[in-house]
């Protein structure tokens, strides 16, 4: 099979997940679901009690957290000692904490790890914030996905069953505020990387765009 290896990263809400598994399925590769990792160990920092705004308590524990990432662009993409956590994972409480545990260096530096393990070999499309610039430079394509924070706001509100699309629209544009500020690693468009603006199309659409430029690099 293919050893290629497709990076994806961008904004919060920007359409990345659902490229990225449609990509990933249409090609026949394994999908990574990085931001699944960080929001794993925020679920099992907050379940142990430990204060996620704590650096340093973060720091000491993080390592014990027991995940392990699937990578079939179909199926569960990640469990915590043996349990499938992928809707846990999702809560307002996992999503409001993610952010300050993803700026501390000990998280980043046991996914980097964890990361490099599972793309070597490639056949992969992986999805961050720092995978085209930090994770795997050499990504044969980079691609930095964003869209208007009113039109993520009004996706992500949708597939909350209509949640209120201004404080959607709050909670997004402060992720990417952290994402963007932090030292280690922040989200930025990775040199080599495209940019596409989703704004204006529909899944399919970007779906087929990537495809093609994978198929267009061989
Ligand atoms: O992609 P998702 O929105 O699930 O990511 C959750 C959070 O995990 C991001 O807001 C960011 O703080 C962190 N993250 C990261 N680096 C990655 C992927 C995610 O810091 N490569």
């Amino acid at each position: 099979g293919s050893r290629v290896v497709v990076a994806v990263d961008g904004t919060s809400g920007s359409g990345k997940s659902s490229t990225c598994r449609g990509v990933a399925t249409r090609l026949g590769l394994r999908y990574l679901d990085t931001g699944a990792q960080f929001r794993a160990i925020t679920w099992w920092l907050l379940r142990e009690g430990v204060d996620v705004h704590d650096a340093e308590a973060v720091a000491a524990r993080c390592d014990e957290a027991p995940i392990l990432s699937g990578t079939d662009p179909t199926g569960p993409t990640i469990q915590i000692d043996g349990v499938d956590v992928a809707v846990a994972i999702r809560s307002d409480e996992v999503t409001r904490n993610v952010s300050p545990v993803s700026t501390v260096s000990a998280v980043r530096a046991r996914l980097l790890e964890l990361q490099r393990g599972i793309i070597d070999g490639g056949g992969i499309v992986v999805e961050g914030r720092d995978i085209g610039s930090v994770v795997w430079p050499q990504a044969e394509i980079k691609l930095y996905l964003t869209a208007d924070t009113e039109a993520r706001a009004l996706r992500r509100a949708a597939e909350q069953g209509g949640s209120d699309v201004a404080a959607t629209a709050q909670v997004l544009a402060e992720r990417d505020r952290i994402d963007s500020g932090r030292t280690t690693a922040p989200l930025v468009r990775a040199d080599g990387a495209v940019h596409v603006d989703t704004t204006p199309y529909s899944l399919e659409e970007v779906i087929d765009l990537v495809v093609g430029l994978v198929l267009e690099a061989g």
